[in-house]
């Protein structure tokens, strides 16, 4: 037996999400989020669940910072819900909405748990749809007087930020593919919308950082490191094409100015983002750390006809070598150590969070209550493991946050998808730790563990 230690002041932590855990939905003066409109509208999500109610989190913070601290977590990563500040989207921010978050950051400190919110994670207000949307290049400037109203708010007692949640993920799940809010199917709302979140990512990286030049900021991204399906070059060089398109549209204009290969000079993606003079400068955020929310790798195979994009395609499928999940998502830790020494060498060695990790099994509470969710605790395990291989192969990982500390609400999946650390029961509100819950509890008090 050996055991894995962690680096010192190694973060251990849980995240979740506003709208998956909130509920509240039109509480307190909050406005209307794309993801209401969305799971009110018959047909969008499975069994037609909302997150109206969801894991009651807006009443119930006390027993979730609890949890937290029962496990040894040092890091909560949560969500701020941009409708709950301003409720359409601009304007003078609503008090109570801020005070909540103001309570929940102070519950935080006092049980010695560092507060680390993620600016947006999907929840955009409708009203500011009703606009236009990501797609309206507007809307990059109201993001940054949203990111100020917010530090200005909260900065002096939060240290450590995310501005967005996955863009990759909400750019082409709401604007191209149409599964999620705000339900729209078009290649050229996708493509702007891209361009228009790279734009707020800077606009909002500035704003924050005149606020307080001290914040401590990055951005979850959304990564899968992408293999070739056969051995050849063309399946290959198909890998590296998509590995630029999905790992990297947002992460190299942040850290370059630049957009990846991907979108060739003159090639009609690029066209199709409508990028203007300045726009490169305008996007760069230098950020202080990437956030790395990964859950497994792509396979990809080469397509040899055009799209009629003028850029080669690419097929993306999941690896079916590994056990599944119950969401189907193959469990293959060495994704991630792929993934995180590619990052550092890519990007001259950044400082990295883990932001999201996780899987989803609907392991159920026993006759005796207790939920004995053994394939999560292999699955932690392993990954873990991956981090750890990752880190001694010279990747500067400071933190890792499991995905989730709640069952929750699971997007278009509703509440069929289990992710949670501790099992809710969504009729009571009722929360009990599962036995993954207690082995990253004492993953966390130990800093590390037994292989
Ligand atoms: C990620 C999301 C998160 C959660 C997990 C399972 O893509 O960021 O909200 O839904 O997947």
């Amino acid at each position: 037996m050996a055991r894995l230690l962690f680096p010192e002041d190694f973060h251990w932590g849980a995240a979740t999400a506003s709208y998956q855990i909130e509920g509240a939905w039109n509480e307190d003066g909050k406005g209307e989020s794309i993801w209401d409109r969305f799971t009110h509208t018959p047909g969008n999500v499975r069994n037609g669940d909302t997150g109206d109610r969801a894991c009651d989190s807006y009443h119930r913070f006390d027993e979730d910072v609890a949890l937290l601290r029962n496990m040894n977590l040092q890091s909560y990563r949560f969500s701020i819900a941009w409708p709950r500040i301003q409720p359409t989207g601009k304007g003078a921010a609503n008090a109570k909405g801020l005070d909540y978050y103001g309570r929940l950051v102070d519950a935080l400190l006092d049980a010695g748990i560092r507060p680390f919110p993620t600016l947006y994670h999907w929840d955009l207000p409708q009203p500011l749809e009703d606009a236009g949307g990501w797609p309206h290049r507007d809307l990059a400037g109201r993001f940054g007087d949203y990111a100020e109203i917010v530090t200005r708010s909260l900065g002096d007692r939060v240290s450590d930020w995310m501005i967005l949640n996955e863009p990759n993920v909400f750019t082409a799940c709401g604007y191209l593919l149409g599964i999620h809010a705000p339900g729209r199917r078009s290649l050229s709302d996708f493509l702007r919308a891209v361009h228009t979140v790279n734009l707020a990512h800077g606009d909002a990286f500035r704003a924050m950082k005149a606020v307080r030049s001290d914040l401590r900021i990055g951005t979850a991204f959304n990564f899968t490191p992408c293999e070739p399906h056969r051995d050849s070059d063309a399946d290959a060089e198909a890998a590296e094409r998509w590995h630029a398109f999905v790992n990297e549209s947002f992460l190299r204009p942040a850290l370059r100015g630049a957009y990846p290969g991907f979108f060739r000079d003159g090639s009609a993606p690029l066209e199709a983002l409508a990028v203007e003079e300045g726009d490169a400068e305008r996007m760069r955020a230098p950020l202080d750390f990437v956030g790395v929310n990964l859950y497994t790798r792509t396979i990809i195979q080469d397509v040899p006809e055009d799209d009629g994009l003028g850029a080669r395609p690419a097929l993306p499928f999941g690896g079916d070598e590994g056990p599944k999940t119950d969401f189907g998502w193959e469990v293959w830790p060495d994704a991630l150590r792929t993934m995180l020494v590619r990052i550092s060498s890519d990007y001259e060695r950044p400082e990295i969070e883990i932001t999201e990790n996780g899987c989803s099994y609907g392991d159920r509470p026993g006759p005796d209550g207790r939920v004995r969710d053994a394939r999560r605790v292999e699955f932690y395990r392993s990954y873990l493991e991956a981090v750890h291989r990752a880190i001694q192969a010279g990747a500067d990982v400071r933190g890792y946050h499991a995905w989730s500390l709640l069952d929750n609400f699971e997007w278009g999946e509703g509440y069929e998808q289990r992710f949670g650390l501790v099992w809710v029961d969504f009729e009571t509100g009722e929360r009990t730790p599962k036995d993954s819950a207690r082995w990253l509890g004492q993953t966390a008090a130990e800093n590390g563990f037994e292989v």
